[in-house]
């Protein structure tokens, strides 16, 4: 290691406005996740200290980015805002066509519609939520082909988010290729612990998909986060810019979505974006009857102007190595306190191992709901449940999907949190973790079909 890299990170700004966050008391915390029914979802953002639910939609937007908001064409079509985000899509990932919407999993709706069909195989390097749902509702059942060190909490592999190709393989023998529309690619796969892919492997798929005629689609949601992490462990990649790393994994896909809210460094908005032409127009005109136009899909032209910019501000070096810096230095002190997490520590939260922090509770006694609960108890710091709640249930015999991962996830918003923060944050889980055997589990008193963990309420067990 040269000396250099011995320095302490910093981030590449200063502070230009606050918002104040109200401190509660355990009292008031108390009455408040009784009142959520022990789901941090369901909790007031007023009774919340620090906020950790989620890096989606909640990252600070730089002075640019507002000032941009001022430059928004309100038209209802062809307003300038869209000309500008397309091209800056065009020239920082490459795609050729551009289909706003107002968030990821409207993109996820439509491209699953348009290249589903009833029967298909969706192969994926894991699944996110809403992705997966909306897989299914088009007909298709998505079938997870990451590699087994993803589902290892403890092991280090530095790309836990690669696809196995044998798997892969497999399932195209089996199955057939005209069984299966795309493979589903993430980077970097948020419910495995933000676990970048590398480039040597999704070459590899991009050659076997290639031989057997069959599509990549890209949920690009954290691309520039896994960029900064290929360039950092990948051999060969030490010297090139992130930039340049972002539209190299582009280019081996056919297609992306993405929701826009977390590398992108807007509060809401979203793409599709594809090469072909015939997909393409499928999805502008489907985009007028779920989202609006195509030249705005469900956002303002505001909003488009600060996705432009904030496309560009996200793969700029100083941004992204303190982004992932400030995740990597929570991960760091939790692990110096002995609290089990999710090894390599990923780019946009720390993920808390429940099993291994409540050991005393079984899988269906929710641990990783516990858990958040009594993290909200202690401090007021909101985290999410990762495990068999967001998991939902198997739609052939109903019963709870028990994923290996059971999980809390302490997601860092961009931009916008301390170091000060992190280390109130890790104090607390330090905290709960001491204290462990008082956590009890929860058990449903409400359940929606759908998506279950955000409207679910429980009750101690
Ligand atoms: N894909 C990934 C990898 C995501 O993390 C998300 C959202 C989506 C798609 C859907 O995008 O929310 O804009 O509709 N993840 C959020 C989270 C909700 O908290 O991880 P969306």
């Amino acid at each position: 290691m040269s000396k250099e890299r011995k320095r302490s990170w910093a981030e590449p700004y200063k502070i230009k406005m606050v918002e104040p966050v109200r401190m509660t008391t355990h009292q008031e915390r108390q009455k408040a996740i009784e009142e959520a029914g022990y789901n941090t979802f369901l909790l007031r953002s007023r009774d919340v200290y620090i906020d950790l639910l989620t890096d989606s939609g909640t990252s600070a937007m730089s002075d640019r980015q507002w000032a941009g908001l001022m430059m928004g064409d309100e038209s209802y079509a062809g307003s300038e805002n869209f000309y500008h985000l397309e091209e800056t899509i065009q020239n920082y990932y490459g795609y050729k066509y551009l289909v706003p919407t107002h968030q990821g999993r409207a993109a996820e709706h439509i491209i699953s519609q348009i290249m589903i069909k009833k029967g298909d195989i969706i192969p994926g390097n894991m699944y996110f939520t809403t992705t997966k749902v909306h897989q299914e509702l088009a007909g298709g059942t998505f079938m997870d082909v990451i590699i087994d060190e993803a589902h290892d909490p403890v092991n280090e592999h530095p790309f836990k988010a690669n696809i196995d190709l044998d798997k892969l393989e497999k399932l195209i023998l089996k199955y057939g290729a005209h069984k299966i529309p795309y493979v589903s690619i993430a980077t970097t796969v948020n419910m495995a612990g933000g676990q970048p892919i590398s480039l040597e492997n999704l070459k590899a798929v991009r050659e076997l998909t290639s031989k057997h005629g069959i599509k990549i689609i890209h949920d690009m949601t954290r691309v520039a986060e896994n960029a900064y992490f290929i360039k950092e462990r990948e051999e060969g990649y030490a010297e090139k810019s992130v930039r340049d790393i972002v539209k190299e994994i582009c280019s081996l896909t056919d297609g992306a979505t993405m929701s826009a809210k977390k590398d992108a460094l807007v509060n809401i908005g979203g793409f599709l974006a594809v090469n072909d032409e015939e997909i393409f127009d499928k999805a502008r005109n489907m985009v007028v009857i779920y989202e609006g136009l195509h030249t705005y899909g469900g956002m303002a032209g505001r909003d488009m102007e600060a996705l432009a910019i904030g496309i560009k501000e996200s793969v700029e070096y100083d941004h992204i190595r303190a982004r992932v810096g400030q995740v990597l230095y929570l991960g760091n002190k939790l692990t110096d306190m002995g609290v089990p997490i999710v090894k390599p520590i990923g780019s946009h939260g720390v993920f808390l191992d429940a099993k291994k922090i409540l050991p005393h509770l079984k899988q269906n006694e929710l641990p990783a709901q516990s858990l958040a609960a009594a993290i909200y108890l202690d401090s007021g710091v909101r985290a999410m449940e990762r495990g068999v709640v967001s998991a939902g249930r198997n739609p052939q015999t109903g019963e709870h999907n028990y994923p290996k991962l059971e999980l809390v996830r302490l997601t860092i918003p961009r931009r916008v949190y301390t170091q000060a923060h992190m280390d109130v944050v890790a104090e607390s889980v330090e905290a709960v973790f001491q204290n462990n055997s008082k956590v009890s589990g929860l058990k449903f008193v409400y359940e929606p079909k759908y998506l279950r963990f955000f409207q679910s309420r429980f009750e101690p067990v």
